[in-house]
C-alpha cells in the first residue's frame, strides 16, 4: 500500500508516518512527497528519509489545474494508493480532486465543523471554545469541509494562547494522522457516497 504525502511547511506530521512507518506500525510504504515549496522543512526530512520528492513551483505553470496535472502523472508513476495532505497550503481543483475522491485525505486542526481554513487554533481562543482538537476527513474540493473519518479532543486551558493550543493539537495530530494511515493500509475505511464506513 503506497501512499503520497502533501506538504508545503515543516511537516511533523510527514515525519510522525516516518517514525511510525520505521517501526512498522503504518503498514504503507511513504512513496513519494509532494511540494509546493522547494525549500520547505518537510522536502528536507524526505530527503534525509531517503523518500522520493517531487517539488514544484507553481508560479512556473499558468493555472492550477496545469501543475496539477504534472502531480497527477507523478502520483500514476509511483502507484499512489492514498494521498495524505499534511499541512499543504493549497486549494485543489477537480484534476487532483476528482480521480482520488475517497482516496485523499486531510488533517485540520480543530473538530471541524468549527473553525475550517487558517489559523484554526486562534480560531477557537478567539471564540473562547472549552475544547477543540484535530480532524482527519475526506478531501471533496471545499476548504476543509469533506467527510469526517477519526477526530480527537484537546482541551483549550483557561490562560492558552493560540500557539500554545495549536502546540497540543499538533501532538494529537502525530498520533492520530499515522493510525488513520494505518486503517486504510488495512482496508478499513471506504467512503460510500458521503458516508464514512469504519471496518
Ligand atoms: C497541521 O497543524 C495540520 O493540521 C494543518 O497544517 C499543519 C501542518 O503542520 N493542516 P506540519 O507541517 O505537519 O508540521
Amino acid at each position: 500500500y503506497r501512499i503520497a504525502v502533501f506538504a508545503s511547511g515543516s511537516g511533523s506530521n510527514f515525519q510522525a508516518m516516518l517514525d511510525t512507518a520505521r517501526a512498522g506500525q503504518l503498514g504503507a510504504q511513504i512513496a513519494l512527497l509532494v511540494s509546493d515549496k522547494p525549500q520547505s522543512k518537510a522536502v528536507e526530512r524526505a530527503r534525509a528519509a531517503g523518500v522520493p520528492v517531487f517539488v514544484f513551483t507553481p508560479k512556473e505553470y499558468e493555472s492550477r489545474e496545469a501543475y496539477e496535472r504534472i502531480i497527477l502523472e507523478e502520483l500514476a508513476k509511483a502507484k499512489i494508493d492514498l494521498i495524505a495532505l499534511a499541512g499543504y497550503m493549497r486549494l485543489l481543483t477537480s484534476v487532483l480532486v476528482e480521480p482520488y475522491m475517497g482516496r485523499m485525505i486531510n488533517i485540520h486542526p480543530s473538530l471541524l465543523p468549527s473553525f475550517p481554513g487558517k489559523d484554526a487554533a486562534g480560531q477557537a481562543v478567539s471564540h473562547g471554545v472549552r475544547v477543540s482538537g484535530a480532524t482527519v476527513h475526506f478531501v471533496d474540493g471545499g476548504m476543509d469541509t469533506g467527510p469526517i473519518i477519526a477526530q480527537r479532543a484537546v482541551e483549550v486551558l483557561p490562560e492558552d494562547s493560540a500557539v500554545e493550543l495549536q502546540l497540543r493539537i499538533q501532538e494529537q495530530e502525530r498520533l492520530l494522522y499515522p493510525e488513520v494511515v494505518s486503517w486504510f493500509a488495512a482496508g478499513r475505511v471506504k467512503l460510500d457516497g458521503r458516508q464514512v464506513r469504519l471496518f
